[in-house]
Protein backbone atom coordinates (compact mmCIF):
# COMPACT_ATOMS: atom_id res chain seq x y z
CA UNK A 1 0.00 0.00 0.00
CA UNK A 2 1.25 3.46 -1.06
CA UNK A 3 0.49 6.16 0.66
CA UNK A 4 0.82 9.58 -0.93
CA UNK A 5 0.64 13.04 0.41
CA UNK A 6 -2.70 14.92 -1.61
CA UNK A 7 -2.56 18.82 -1.54
CA UNK A 8 -5.94 20.77 -2.09
CA UNK A 9 -6.37 24.70 -3.20
CA UNK A 10 -5.40 25.49 0.47
CA UNK A 11 -2.33 23.90 0.92
CA UNK A 12 -0.63 25.60 -2.13
CA UNK A 13 -0.14 29.71 -3.40
CA UNK A 14 1.01 30.73 -7.02
CA UNK A 15 4.22 32.77 -7.04
CA UNK A 16 3.96 36.28 -8.49
CA UNK A 17 6.07 36.67 -11.61
CA UNK A 18 7.40 39.62 -13.51
CA UNK A 19 4.55 40.87 -15.71
CA UNK A 20 3.83 43.91 -18.33
CA UNK A 21 0.21 43.64 -18.47
CA UNK A 22 -0.94 47.10 -17.44
CA UNK A 23 -4.53 46.77 -18.01
CA UNK A 24 -7.05 43.46 -16.67
CA UNK A 25 -8.28 44.01 -20.49
CA UNK A 26 -5.11 42.65 -21.96
CA UNK A 27 -5.70 39.19 -20.30
CA UNK A 28 -8.16 36.87 -22.24
CA UNK A 29 -9.34 33.58 -20.42
CA UNK A 30 -11.02 31.96 -23.46
CA UNK A 31 -10.79 28.60 -23.50
CA UNK A 32 -12.31 25.38 -25.54
CA UNK A 33 -14.06 22.18 -24.91
CA UNK A 34 -13.13 20.88 -28.55
CA UNK A 35 -11.99 22.64 -31.73
CA UNK A 36 -15.59 23.60 -32.07
CA UNK A 37 -16.05 25.12 -29.25
CA UNK A 38 -14.66 28.22 -28.06
CA UNK A 39 -15.65 30.10 -24.63
CA UNK A 40 -14.67 33.33 -23.35
CA UNK A 41 -15.46 32.51 -19.57
CA UNK A 42 -13.62 28.82 -18.50
CA UNK A 43 -16.63 27.90 -15.88
CA UNK A 44 -19.50 25.70 -16.50
CA UNK A 45 -22.71 25.57 -13.86
CA UNK A 46 -23.43 22.28 -12.67
CA UNK A 47 -26.30 19.77 -13.69
CA UNK A 48 -27.96 19.97 -9.93
CA UNK A 49 -31.53 20.84 -9.78
CA UNK A 50 -30.95 23.93 -7.44
CA UNK A 51 -28.56 25.19 -9.94
CA UNK A 52 -28.65 24.77 -14.01
CA UNK A 53 -32.18 24.99 -16.13
CA UNK A 54 -32.96 27.26 -18.90
CA UNK A 55 -32.30 30.79 -17.04
CA UNK A 56 -29.03 29.96 -15.55
CA UNK A 57 -27.87 27.80 -19.02
CA UNK A 58 -29.27 31.15 -21.18
CA UNK A 59 -27.32 32.95 -18.45
CA UNK A 60 -23.93 31.09 -18.41
CA UNK A 61 -24.11 31.79 -21.95
CA UNK A 62 -24.59 35.11 -22.09
CA UNK A 63 -21.41 35.78 -19.79
CA UNK A 64 -19.22 33.37 -22.20
CA UNK A 65 -19.57 29.94 -20.17
CA UNK A 66 -22.09 27.03 -20.29
CA UNK A 67 -24.48 25.54 -18.43
CA UNK A 68 -25.42 21.69 -18.36
CA UNK A 69 -29.11 21.25 -17.87
CA UNK A 70 -29.84 19.04 -15.13
CA UNK A 71 -31.31 14.85 -15.44
CA UNK A 72 -33.70 14.83 -12.24
CA UNK A 73 -36.63 14.94 -14.36
CA UNK A 74 -38.88 13.57 -16.76
CA UNK A 75 -37.68 13.39 -20.12
CA UNK A 76 -40.60 15.65 -21.61
CA UNK A 77 -39.48 18.30 -18.91
CA UNK A 78 -35.31 17.70 -19.81
CA UNK A 79 -36.10 18.04 -23.58
CA UNK A 80 -38.64 21.67 -23.29
CA UNK A 81 -35.79 22.98 -20.69
CA UNK A 82 -33.25 22.49 -23.18
CA UNK A 83 -35.59 23.89 -26.30
CA UNK A 84 -35.62 27.33 -23.89
CA UNK A 85 -31.29 27.61 -23.83
CA UNK A 86 -30.77 30.19 -26.91
CA UNK A 87 -27.52 29.43 -27.44
CA UNK A 88 -25.69 27.30 -29.82
CA UNK A 89 -24.09 25.20 -27.74
CA UNK A 90 -27.17 23.35 -25.71
CA UNK A 91 -25.94 21.02 -23.22
CA UNK A 92 -27.67 18.86 -21.49
CA UNK A 93 -27.00 15.46 -18.64
CA UNK A 94 -27.85 12.05 -18.97
CA UNK A 95 -27.34 8.85 -16.95
CA UNK A 96 -25.63 5.53 -17.86
CA UNK A 97 -28.04 2.70 -17.38
CA UNK A 98 -31.89 3.13 -17.50
CA UNK A 99 -33.30 5.84 -19.32
CA UNK A 100 -29.87 7.20 -21.13
CA UNK A 101 -30.30 6.13 -24.67
CA UNK A 102 -33.48 7.36 -25.05
CA UNK A 103 -33.36 10.56 -22.96
CA UNK A 104 -29.67 11.46 -25.06
CA UNK A 105 -31.75 10.98 -28.51
CA UNK A 106 -34.49 13.29 -27.56
CA UNK A 107 -32.20 15.92 -26.27
CA UNK A 108 -30.48 15.72 -29.35
CA UNK A 109 -33.77 16.07 -31.13
CA UNK A 110 -34.39 19.20 -29.30
CA UNK A 111 -31.22 20.38 -30.08
CA UNK A 112 -28.61 19.53 -27.44
CA UNK A 113 -24.71 19.04 -28.75
CA UNK A 114 -23.20 18.65 -25.77
CA UNK A 115 -24.04 15.64 -23.53
CA UNK A 116 -22.59 14.97 -20.15
CA UNK A 117 -22.46 11.26 -18.65
CA UNK A 118 -23.29 12.47 -15.08
CA UNK A 119 -22.70 10.21 -12.37
CA UNK A 120 -21.15 9.81 -8.95
CA UNK A 121 -18.46 7.43 -9.94
CA UNK A 122 -17.88 7.79 -13.49
CA UNK A 123 -14.92 4.88 -13.45
CA UNK A 124 -16.58 2.60 -14.05
CA UNK A 125 -18.06 -0.11 -16.21
CA UNK A 126 -21.35 1.21 -17.02
CA UNK A 127 -19.29 4.41 -17.81
CA UNK A 128 -17.59 2.31 -20.93
CA UNK A 129 -20.83 0.63 -22.20
CA UNK A 130 -22.32 4.01 -22.64
CA UNK A 131 -19.68 6.03 -23.67
CA UNK A 132 -18.75 3.48 -26.76
CA UNK A 133 -22.50 3.17 -27.36
CA UNK A 134 -22.74 7.23 -27.67
CA UNK A 135 -19.83 7.25 -30.00
CA UNK A 136 -20.96 4.62 -31.90
CA UNK A 137 -24.43 5.99 -32.19
CA UNK A 138 -23.24 9.66 -32.70
CA UNK A 139 -19.63 9.68 -33.35
CA UNK A 140 -17.95 13.25 -33.50
CA UNK A 141 -21.79 14.96 -33.82
CA UNK A 142 -21.97 14.97 -29.96
CA UNK A 143 -19.31 16.58 -27.69
CA UNK A 144 -19.32 13.86 -25.07
CA UNK A 145 -18.44 15.07 -21.20
CA UNK A 146 -18.35 12.57 -18.45
CA UNK A 147 -17.06 11.99 -15.30
CA UNK A 148 -16.82 12.02 -12.34
CA UNK A 149 -13.14 10.74 -11.91
CA UNK A 150 -10.43 11.36 -9.42
CA UNK A 151 -7.37 9.65 -11.08
CA UNK A 152 -5.18 9.33 -14.26
CA UNK A 153 -6.54 5.85 -14.94
CA UNK A 154 -9.87 7.29 -14.40
CA UNK A 155 -9.19 9.91 -16.70
CA UNK A 156 -7.26 7.76 -19.13
CA UNK A 157 -9.84 5.26 -19.20
CA UNK A 158 -12.60 7.58 -19.89
CA UNK A 159 -10.56 8.96 -22.53
CA UNK A 160 -10.22 5.89 -24.60
CA UNK A 161 -13.19 4.97 -23.89
CA UNK A 162 -14.88 7.91 -26.03
CA UNK A 163 -15.20 11.16 -23.56
CA UNK A 164 -14.18 14.25 -24.95
CA UNK A 165 -13.92 16.19 -21.88
CA UNK A 166 -13.93 14.61 -18.06
CA UNK A 167 -15.18 15.94 -15.30
CA UNK A 168 -12.37 15.99 -12.12
CA UNK A 169 -12.89 15.40 -8.55
CA UNK A 170 -14.96 12.77 -6.42
CA UNK A 171 -16.27 14.22 -2.87
CA UNK A 172 -15.04 17.67 -2.69
CA UNK A 173 -17.90 19.60 -3.45
CA UNK A 174 -19.44 22.47 -1.02
CA UNK A 175 -22.63 19.51 -0.61
CA UNK A 176 -21.15 16.90 -0.70
CA UNK A 177 -20.52 13.85 1.90
CA UNK A 178 -18.99 11.20 -0.42
CA UNK A 179 -16.21 11.10 1.56
CA UNK A 180 -17.23 11.06 5.09
CA UNK A 181 -20.08 8.30 4.03
CA UNK A 182 -17.75 6.23 1.90
CA UNK A 183 -13.76 7.20 2.99
CA UNK A 184 -13.31 7.67 -0.72
CA UNK A 185 -12.00 10.53 -2.86
CA UNK A 186 -8.93 12.63 -3.45
CA UNK A 187 -8.46 16.12 -2.86
CA UNK A 188 -9.62 18.44 -5.89
CA UNK A 189 -5.77 19.97 -6.39
CA UNK A 190 -4.37 16.87 -6.55
CA UNK A 191 -6.84 15.17 -9.02
CA UNK A 192 -5.89 17.80 -11.51
CA UNK A 193 -2.44 17.59 -11.26
CA UNK A 194 -2.67 13.94 -11.51
CA UNK A 195 -4.90 13.67 -14.52
CA UNK A 196 -2.87 16.48 -16.68
CA UNK A 197 -0.72 13.55 -16.64
CA UNK A 198 -2.32 11.52 -18.06
CA UNK A 199 -1.22 9.17 -21.32
CA UNK A 200 -3.12 9.54 -24.08
CA UNK A 201 -3.22 10.37 -27.50
CA UNK A 202 -5.73 12.68 -28.16
CA UNK A 203 -6.96 16.03 -26.61
CA UNK A 204 -9.42 15.78 -24.20
CA UNK A 205 -10.60 18.62 -21.60
CA UNK A 206 -9.97 18.62 -18.07
CA UNK A 207 -12.88 19.95 -15.93
CA UNK A 208 -12.44 20.85 -12.43
CA UNK A 209 -15.59 20.41 -10.76
CA UNK A 210 -16.76 20.93 -7.41
CA UNK A 211 -14.81 22.44 -4.27
CA UNK A 212 -14.14 25.89 -5.87
CA UNK A 213 -14.89 28.64 -3.02
CA UNK A 214 -13.48 31.29 -4.85
CA UNK A 215 -11.55 33.35 -8.06
CA UNK A 216 -8.48 32.25 -6.02
CA UNK A 217 -9.28 28.34 -6.13
CA UNK A 218 -10.55 28.98 -9.88
CA UNK A 219 -7.61 30.49 -10.80
CA UNK A 220 -5.06 27.42 -8.88
CA UNK A 221 -7.79 24.88 -10.50
CA UNK A 222 -6.32 26.75 -14.01
CA UNK A 223 -3.20 26.86 -13.48
CA UNK A 224 -3.01 23.07 -12.22
CA UNK A 225 -3.98 22.15 -15.80
CA UNK A 226 -7.80 22.28 -16.16
CA UNK A 227 -9.33 23.92 -18.95
CA UNK A 228 -12.57 24.70 -17.15
CA UNK A 229 -13.85 24.52 -13.86
CA UNK A 230 -17.60 23.40 -12.87
CA UNK A 231 -19.20 25.12 -10.04
CA UNK A 232 -22.81 25.13 -7.91
CA UNK A 233 -22.30 26.54 -4.73
CA UNK A 234 -20.25 29.91 -6.14
CA UNK A 235 -23.86 30.37 -8.31
CA UNK A 236 -26.59 28.63 -5.69
CA UNK A 237 -28.95 31.16 -4.54
CA UNK A 238 -29.32 33.25 -7.57
CA UNK A 239 -32.42 34.95 -8.67
CA UNK A 240 -31.63 32.32 -11.93
CA UNK A 241 -31.23 28.96 -10.23
CA UNK A 242 -33.91 26.76 -10.01
CA UNK A 243 -36.08 27.01 -6.95
CA UNK A 244 -38.75 29.35 -4.82
CA UNK A 245 -37.70 32.69 -2.88
CA UNK A 246 -38.08 31.51 0.93
CA UNK A 247 -38.58 34.62 3.17
CA UNK A 248 -37.41 33.51 6.76
CA UNK A 249 -38.76 36.95 7.55
CA UNK A 250 -38.66 40.65 6.98
CA UNK A 251 -35.49 41.87 7.44
CA UNK A 252 -32.66 42.67 4.87
CA UNK A 253 -30.46 39.39 4.18
CA UNK A 254 -33.04 37.04 5.76
CA UNK A 255 -34.32 35.46 2.15
CA UNK A 256 -33.06 32.31 0.98
CA UNK A 257 -33.17 29.48 -1.75
CA UNK A 258 -32.17 25.92 -1.44
CA UNK A 259 -29.17 24.29 -2.53
CA UNK A 260 -28.97 20.52 -2.52
CA UNK A 261 -26.26 17.70 -3.04
CA UNK A 262 -28.20 15.60 -5.86
CA UNK A 263 -26.94 12.32 -3.90
CA UNK A 264 -28.89 14.27 -0.82
CA UNK A 265 -31.53 12.05 0.60
CA UNK A 266 -33.87 14.97 -0.09
CA UNK A 267 -32.97 15.31 -3.56
CA UNK A 268 -33.36 11.08 -4.63
CA UNK A 269 -36.66 11.53 -2.94
CA UNK A 270 -37.76 13.81 -5.42
CA UNK A 271 -36.73 12.39 -8.38
CA UNK A 272 -36.84 9.23 -7.44
CA UNK A 273 -39.14 8.88 -5.06
CA UNK A 274 -37.02 6.53 -2.79
CA UNK A 275 -33.17 6.98 -1.24
CA UNK A 276 -30.38 4.85 -0.89
CA UNK A 277 -27.15 5.82 0.28
CA UNK A 278 -27.02 9.78 0.94
CA UNK A 279 -23.98 10.94 0.09
CA UNK A 280 -24.91 14.85 0.00
CA UNK A 281 -26.34 17.32 2.06
CA UNK A 282 -29.61 19.94 1.24
CA UNK A 283 -28.87 23.39 2.81
CA UNK A 284 -30.39 26.97 2.37
CA UNK A 285 -28.01 29.74 1.30
CA UNK A 286 -28.75 33.72 1.10
CA UNK A 287 -30.34 34.76 -1.79
CA UNK A 288 -27.80 36.70 -4.37
CA UNK A 289 -30.18 38.36 -7.31
CA UNK A 290 -28.44 38.30 -10.27
CA UNK A 291 -25.88 35.53 -11.46
CA UNK A 292 -24.12 37.67 -14.02
CA UNK A 293 -22.55 40.39 -11.53
CA UNK A 294 -21.62 37.37 -9.62
CA UNK A 295 -20.12 36.58 -12.68
CA UNK A 296 -18.32 39.25 -14.09
CA UNK A 297 -16.88 39.19 -10.37
CA UNK A 298 -15.20 36.14 -11.12
CA UNK A 299 -14.09 37.12 -14.68
CA UNK A 300 -12.38 39.61 -13.21
CA UNK A 301 -10.90 37.62 -10.35
CA UNK A 302 -9.50 35.04 -13.09
CA UNK A 303 -7.73 37.62 -15.34
CA UNK A 304 -6.00 39.14 -12.38
CA UNK A 305 -5.02 36.06 -11.41
CA UNK A 306 -3.26 35.35 -15.10
CA UNK A 307 -1.95 38.70 -14.80
CA UNK A 308 0.04 38.19 -11.27
CA UNK A 309 1.76 35.38 -13.32
CA UNK A 310 2.65 37.74 -16.02
CA UNK A 311 0.25 35.41 -18.54
CA UNK A 312 -2.43 37.15 -21.40
CA UNK A 313 -3.75 33.78 -22.23
CA UNK A 314 -4.43 30.42 -20.53
CA UNK A 315 -1.80 28.40 -22.27
CA UNK A 316 0.76 31.25 -21.07
CA UNK A 317 -0.96 30.94 -17.71
CA UNK A 318 -0.46 27.23 -17.39
CA UNK A 319 3.47 27.53 -18.51
CA UNK A 320 4.15 30.66 -16.11
CA UNK A 321 2.86 29.27 -13.59
CA UNK A 322 4.47 28.55 -10.57
CA UNK A 323 3.19 26.79 -7.13
CA UNK A 324 4.36 26.76 -3.83
CA UNK A 325 3.22 24.71 -0.97
CA UNK A 326 2.13 26.66 2.31
CA UNK A 327 2.46 25.99 5.73
CA UNK A 328 -0.91 26.01 8.15
CA UNK A 329 0.77 29.46 9.57
CA UNK A 330 0.89 30.13 5.72
CA UNK A 331 -2.82 29.48 5.33
CA UNK A 332 -3.61 31.69 8.23
CA UNK A 333 -1.49 34.61 6.57
CA UNK A 334 -3.32 33.99 3.16
CA UNK A 335 -6.73 34.81 4.92
CA UNK A 336 -8.12 37.93 6.03
CA UNK A 337 -7.00 37.80 9.64
CA UNK A 338 -7.78 40.85 11.17
CA UNK A 339 -10.99 39.98 12.96
CA UNK A 340 -8.95 37.21 14.40
CA UNK A 341 -7.30 39.86 16.39
CA UNK A 342 -10.22 42.22 17.09
CA UNK A 343 -11.61 39.22 19.33
P1 LIG B 1 -19.65 22.91 -5.40
O1 LIG B 1 -18.50 22.84 -4.44
O2 LIG B 1 -19.36 23.82 -6.56
O3 LIG B 1 -19.77 21.43 -6.00
O4 LIG B 1 -20.93 23.24 -4.73
C1 LIG B 1 -20.64 21.09 -7.04
C2 LIG B 1 -20.31 19.69 -7.53
O5 LIG B 1 -20.59 18.72 -6.49
C3 LIG B 1 -20.89 17.45 -7.10
N1 LIG B 1 -22.12 16.95 -6.49
C4 LIG B 1 -22.16 16.02 -5.52
N2 LIG B 1 -21.15 15.27 -4.99
N3 LIG B 1 -22.73 14.27 -3.52
C5 LIG B 1 -21.45 14.40 -3.98
O6 LIG B 1 -20.54 13.73 -3.45
C6 LIG B 1 -23.78 14.97 -4.03
O7 LIG B 1 -24.92 14.84 -3.58
C7 LIG B 1 -23.48 15.88 -5.09
N4 LIG B 1 -24.24 16.71 -5.84
C8 LIG B 1 -23.38 17.36 -6.67
C9 LIG B 1 -21.01 17.69 -8.60
O8 LIG B 1 -19.82 17.23 -9.19
C10 LIG B 1 -21.16 19.20 -8.69
O9 LIG B 1 -20.74 19.72 -9.94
Amino acid sequence: MILATALSYDDVLLVPKYSDIVSRKEVSITTELDCNRKFELPIISSPMDTITEAKMANAMHSKGGLGVIHRYNSIEEQTNLVRRVKHEHKAAAIGISGDYLERAAALIAAGAKILCLDVAHGHHILMKEALMKMKTLYGDDIHLMAGNVATKRGFEDLSKWGADSIRCNIGGGSICSTRIQTGHGVPGLHTILDCIQADIDRDVKIIADGGLRNSGDIVKALAAGADFVMVGSLLAGTFETPGEIINHGTQAGTKKKVYRGMASKEAQYDWRGRHSSNEGITTHVPYRGDVGSILDELANGIRSGFSYSGARNLTEFQINSEFIVQTPSGQVESKTHILDRLI
